[in-house]
């Protein structure tokens, strides 16, 4: 499915640019070298395989907010699965109220609805290096994403947050979001206990997990996602 033609866009603005450069002088390395997958065309043209990096954590963790830094820095596309699944709702889907419905209770929606928008999303992106943001939600997520995209992502972070405190964000994160309040906020804590804890060990078991402090400030906690993509060179 990678092997389209296309034409990469710049990477990144003037001003991502120089705070790539101050990264690249902190820690030594070129951004160039740094994605092994990183598309360059061939000489068909042809698009190789895209760096895909799961984002995990529990509701609050801070997965979005870090998922921006590392697109300012390191040039990635972040494709939001809950913002995914919340555009749906206001489209015409056929699966809109079932979405609405899924997210008010807390609940994971289907896999084959969620894996088919990602797959979408995937294809009509440019971009060699894409961050997939709070999926795969379970272990059902995570086999239909390698059954239909057919292939294993990259690397997986895991931003590892005590429950106060991510409880305590999301009510005081004030989106508007239908599933910001207490209720929900439970039930979305025992989804990632049951459902999404399993995912994250077979990740772990693999080699793959990042497994990153999600406490402190947001600077802190992107000094710790910094040197993860550092190392990737
Ligand atoms: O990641 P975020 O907190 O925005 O997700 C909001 C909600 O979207 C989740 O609580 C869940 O109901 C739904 N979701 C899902 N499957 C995913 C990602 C999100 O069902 N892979
Ligand atoms: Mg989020």
């Amino acid at each position: 499915m990678w092997r389209r033609v296309v034409s990469l866009p710049p990477l990144l603005s003037s001003s991502n640019s120089r705070r790539l450069n101050q990264v690249q002088v902190a820690y030594g390395f070129n951004a160039s070298q740094v994605f092994s997958t990183q598309a360059e065309e061939g000489v068909s043209g042809a698009r190789r395989k895209p760096f895909v990096t799961f984002v995990l954590g529990g509701p609050g963790s801070g997965k979005g907010t870090q998922c921006t830094r590392i697109v300012n820095t390191f040039g990635f596309t972040h494709l939001n699965v809950g913002d995914l699944l919340r555009k749906e709702i206001y489209s015409d889907s056929e699966n809109g109220s079932m979405i609405l419905d899924t997210i008010k209770e807390g609940k994971i929606v289907s896999s084959e609805v969620t894996v088919k928008l990602i797959k979408n999303s995937i294809e009509a992106n440019e971009n060699s290096r894409i961050l997939v943001d709070g999926f795969p939600r379970s272990e059902e997520n995570r086999i239909a994403y390698e059954r239909v995209v057919g292939v294993e992502p990259d690397i997986v972070l895991f931003f590892d947050c005590p429950k106060e405190e991510m409880v305590k964000r999301v009510l005081n994160r004030n989106e508007g979001r239908i599933d910001d309040n207490i209720d929900t906020v439970k039930e979305r804590l025992t989804m990632f206990s049951e459902l999404n804890l399993p995912v994250i060990k077979h990740y772990s078991k693999k080699g793959k997990l990042h497994k990153i402090d999600g406490t402190g400030t947001e600077d802190e906690i992107f000094e710790r996602v910094l040197p993860i993509f550092a190392a990737l060179r």
